[in-house]
């Protein structure tokens, strides 16, 4: 065994203990061999030596345990819950103006990319809550998950998908500088609530300024995920080239997030809803390109999945053409339906 600094660890080597973080949740577990992510991480916890197993101990064999450590779908909802908590701190600290304290929500981010490193089949996982209060948090932990998977599709390497976990879970933070009464509001807002409504990503920018933690990349995405290809969007109104590439991608994961969860002013919409939506959408104010990857992604986690037509029947997905990916095939009583002509019927509800 070795004590060796963070900085003199290398890819392929073997941790001889387990890794404890300070909160006291195992990071890392004995025989983790190591990566040029998780050397990353360690090297962000600032631990000042790591146990290693050295040439001469690789001998010694444990078969009973996991060479690994992997975070596998089925802890998902554990890793879900403890974000959660993160979030609801971060945010709230920073809603009573507190510094902006990253030590939990980088580990989080860490687990988020494992996670989707490992498996992206997490969509259909994340969790949608009606309650105004709760939804801010669940939101910007779906929108962080859902712009790394997002990057993952356009193969960004490590150090990006951790940038845009940041930009994806810190894209509303401006938020908490407008009155509950606005944000929570079952109306129409008008002209003036309207106004200060659309002040948010600058809000969030100056935040994420302020506390000086954060790379110019992640305060851009923050401040442009309003913006929209066309012009159309705020609170700059640039257009397609003058926006930046994380607002761009956390503008359609804001979207697809918010129009699948229930909100005080709309119910929720069927995924084939929201993806016909962002198709559509992709001819002028979302980014052609990344609308497309992200359909492609997001769409093939519904294949096999039940569902509902509007015709009453009930049916399975059995493909989704790669070149049309909102309109799948669907078996339905014998019949095989195929959504890419105009047959008239409908999706209404994925049923499982
Ligand atoms: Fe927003």
């Amino acid at each position: 065994m070795a004590y060796l600094k963070a900085e003199e660890l290398k890819p392929g080597m073997k941790l001889k203990s387990d890794f404890i973080n300070e909160r006291g949740r195992l990071f890392l577990a004995e025989g983790t061999v190591l990566t040029d992510h998780s050397i990353d991480r360690i090297r962000e916890l600032m631990v000042p030596y790591i146990s290693v197993v050295q040439d001469n101990d690789m001998e010694e064999r444990h078969p009973e345990k996991k060479t690994q450590y992997e975070i596998n779908t089925e802890n998902f909802i554990k890793v879900y819950n403890d974000a959660h908590q993160v979030v609801k701190e971060l945010i709230d600290s920073v809603r009573v103006g507190k510094r902006l304290d990253l030590d939990g929500i980088r580990e989080t981010i860490g687990v988020f990319i494992d996670l989707i490193l490992d498996d992206d089949n997490i969509v259909p996982k994340l969790q949608r809550i009606h309650m105004a209060d709760e939804y801010t948090y669940y939101h910007s932990i779906n929108v962080s998950i859902l712009t790394i998977l997002i990057g993952k599709w356009l193969n960004k390497p490590i150090k990006e998908l951790r940038k845009l976990g940041y930009t994806g879970v810190f894209h509303d933070i401006g938020k908490c500088r407008v009155p509950s009464e606005i944000l929570n509001k079952p109306d129409n807002l008008d002209a003036k609530e309207w106004s200060i409504m659309k002040e948010h990503p600058v809000y969030g920018y100056n935040i994420l300024r302020k506390n000086n933690v954060l790379s110019n990349d992640v305060l851009m995405g923050v401040l442009m995920h309003h913006e929209r290809e066309d012009g159309s969007g705020y609170p700059l109104c640039f257009k397609s080239e003058e926006i930046h590439t994380y607002g761009k991608i956390v503008a359609i994961a804001d979207i697809f997030d918010a129009m699948m969860s229930d909100r005080v002013y709309r119910k929720k919409r069927p995924p084939f809803q929201v993806a016909e939506y962002i198709a559509d959408r992709s001819f002028d104010s979302l980014d052609p390109y990344i609308s497309r990857v992200f359909l492609q992604g997001i769409t093939r986690f519904f294949v096999g999945n039940m569902v509902r037509l509007n015709d009453g029947r009930v049916g399975r997905i059995i493909y989704i053409y790669p070149q049309q990916p909102t309109k799948p095939v669907v078996l339905a009583e014998g019949e095989f339906l195929d959504f890419s002509r105009d047959i008239g019927i409908s999706i209404v509800e994925i049923i499982g």
